[in-house]
């Protein structure tokens, strides 16, 4: 059984998850500009063994939007907000796609004592080019000016694999649908965000977390030979490359991608669960 929870944070703010299941928890991070429902079929197939979560960053799906600007930083307090409410203080293992994976990097610098185990799906721990930051810049005053979706659809051929576009109809509408709702407020801010991220890659020896990285063979803004490079400076690692999948393969390939996340998370919680 799935529940749509909201819990307010102690400035007002109201931040919307998604819990399901009973067990280990695993903290599930959605990319942009999605939300929630990317996990959709997480949510199903992983809950029969593990606590999901999987929270809406500010603005994006049902929680509430944020006027001013914030940082990657906030969202991981945000995190551990919602950690602390929902883990019941346990370690949990935090898996984060793209812009998720970007937060999850940022929840390690400030919480690893609270991580079984780290996900990077689909993301790298750079700073952005400059030639980056502007067009995340432009793209967040095209928003505001033209709305989500003059914003937003010139991404779907980059989140998607060929494959994907032509041949699964349902996942593309569920893409679509996400990319609409998000308010052009959310698309704004999480730019402007991501624009002034930290880059993580002088510190991926000091990751000691054990880590799993995946990425897909057809992910053109994660690629494959960039990922295995970045993952190999990581000390506790192992990497997944998942066939025919593009940006996104919790949605495009979702029974490959379960398998390696479960078979990472067999290994993290190789002890048995008391609470079970
Ligand atoms: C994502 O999927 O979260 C985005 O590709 C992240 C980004 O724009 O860097």
């Amino acid at each position: 059984m799935q529940n749509s929870i909201s819990i307010l944070t102690s400035s007002g703010r109201s931040l919307n998850l998604i819990g399901a299941g009973h067990g280990y928890p695993l903290m599930l991070l959605h990319g942009f500009p999605l939300d929630t429902r990317m996990w959709k079929n997480q949510l199903g197939s992983l809950s029969s063994s593990y606590q999901c979560i999987a929270p809406e960053f500010r603005g994006f799906g049902q929680s509430s939007s944020e006027s001013g600007g914030y940082s990657l930083g906030d969202l991981a307090e945000d995190i551990e907000y919602v950690r602390s409410h929902m883990a019941h203080e346990q370690q949990i293992v935090l898996c984060g796609l793209s812009m998720g994976g970007y937060v999850a990097l940022e929840y390690w610098s400030r919480y690893p004592q609270h991580l079984a185990g780290l996900i990077l799906s689909n993301t790298n721990p750079f700073a952005d080019p400059p030639e980056t930051v502007q067009n995340r810049l432009k793209t967040a005053d095209l928003a505001k000016s033209q709305g989500t979706w003059a914003a937003t659809e010139p991404m779907i051929p980059k989140l998607l694999s060929e494959h994907t576009l032509t041949s699964a109809p349902d996942v593309v509408d569920s893409v679509k649908a996400m990319l609409q709702a998000t308010p052009p407020s959310a698309i704004a801010n999480a730019q402007q965000a991501m624009a002034k991220r930290q880059d993580f890659s002088p510190r991926l020896s000091q990751i000691t977390t054990p880590t799993l990285v995946v990425t897909s063979e057809l992910d053109a803004l994660a690629p494959p030979e960039q990922t295995k490079q970045w993952a190999a400076e990581l000390p506790n690692s192992s990497v997944e490359i998942i066939p025919g999948a593009g940006h996104l393969p919790p949605l495009e390939a979702p029974q490959a991608f379960d398998k390696a996340v479960i078979g990472f998370l067999t290994k993290v919680y190789s002890e048995p669960d008391p609470s079970r």
